[in-house]
């Protein structure tokens, strides 16, 4: 079974990027699934009603996010939605809006997706992601499915390989997300995991992780700047394919994907 896995969606220019690159991909690559991370989905930060809408229309099994996934308000009962098929980091307290994993089936095959945030350089402070995973793996439907991915959403890549390292042999994908950088590493683990530590964003190519190169003062100056989502210029997608056995959960293959095109 293939997977076809983004990375960040960010803004109007990854949205735009996703709608102009899915279909040749699909054609290109076959995927029996499509995942995609929509956590700067809505102007970079959040996800809302509207753009939840036209990240539906792109027929992604599972829809991830990360620590941004509660920024648009508006947004917040689309975590809820039991007919959106998406979620967040399951590591947050009990209580926080939205599912930390869901299960779909794809033809014969039960496909599992968890979310988890690293704890490594972020502001707030989710509970250990590696713990979480041994719970998760305990739980009945879980452990019922044929294949178990993982988007996990962390900023270095040292807590990202160790996860990767933690999960192998026990879920079929580990895919990092958050950075909006893609890494070189794409491996399948000994144990049959297959594994990048970031997958990449879709978004401006002529921008700082998505962002406006006016960032370039905040670093200048030492003083906090919004985010501006770049609008202009080429775009970019970056996503993997992960080939999965579903008779034994190990993955097979796992090859990168990166397009860089000119806007219509
Ligand atoms: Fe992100
Ligand atoms: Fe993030």
């Amino acid at each position: 079974m293939r997977f076809l896995i983004f990375g960040d969606v960010v803004g109007a220019p990854g949205r735009a990027a996703v709608s102009a690159a899915l279909p040749a991909l699909r054609e290109e690559f076959s995927p029996d699934s499509v995942i995609i991370n929509i956590e700067n989905i809505a102007h970079g930060s959040g996800i809302s009603p509207a753009t939840m809408q036209e990240a539906l229309a792109w027929r992604a099994d599972a829809y991830t996010s990360g620590d941004h996934a509660w920024d648009n308000k508006k947004g917040l009962p689309l975590l809820s939605d039991p007919h959106i098929p998406l979620i967040r980091p399951a590591n947050y307290p009990t209580g926080v809006p939205g599912r930390g994993y869901l299960t779909y089936t794809s033809g014969a095959w039960r496909v599992a997706v968890i979310n988890l945030q690293g704890q490594v350089f972020f502001k707030n402070d989710p509970d250990n992601p590696f713990h979480a995973l041994d719970r998760l793996l305990e739980m009945e439907d879980i452990r019922q499915a044929d294949m178990i991915l993982v988007d996990f959403h962390s900023e270095a890549t040292s807590e990202a390989r160790a996860f990767g390292w933690h999960a192998d042999g026990r879920v079929s994908a580990v895919w990092g997300t958050h950075t909006h950088v893609p890494t070189a590493d794409a491996q399948v683990l000994p144990g049959g995991t297959g594994y990048i530590s970031d997958a990449g964003m879709q978004g401006a190519h002529h921008s700082v992780i998505g962002a406006s190169r006016a960032l370039v003062q905040s670093f200048l100056t030492q003083l906090k700047m919004k985010f501006d989502v770049e609008e202009n210029g080429p775009l970019e997608v970056n996503a993997v394919v992960i080939d999965v056995d579903p008779r034994s959960g190990h993955a097979t293959d796992i090859q990168q994907v990166r397009r860089v095109f000119a806007r219509d």
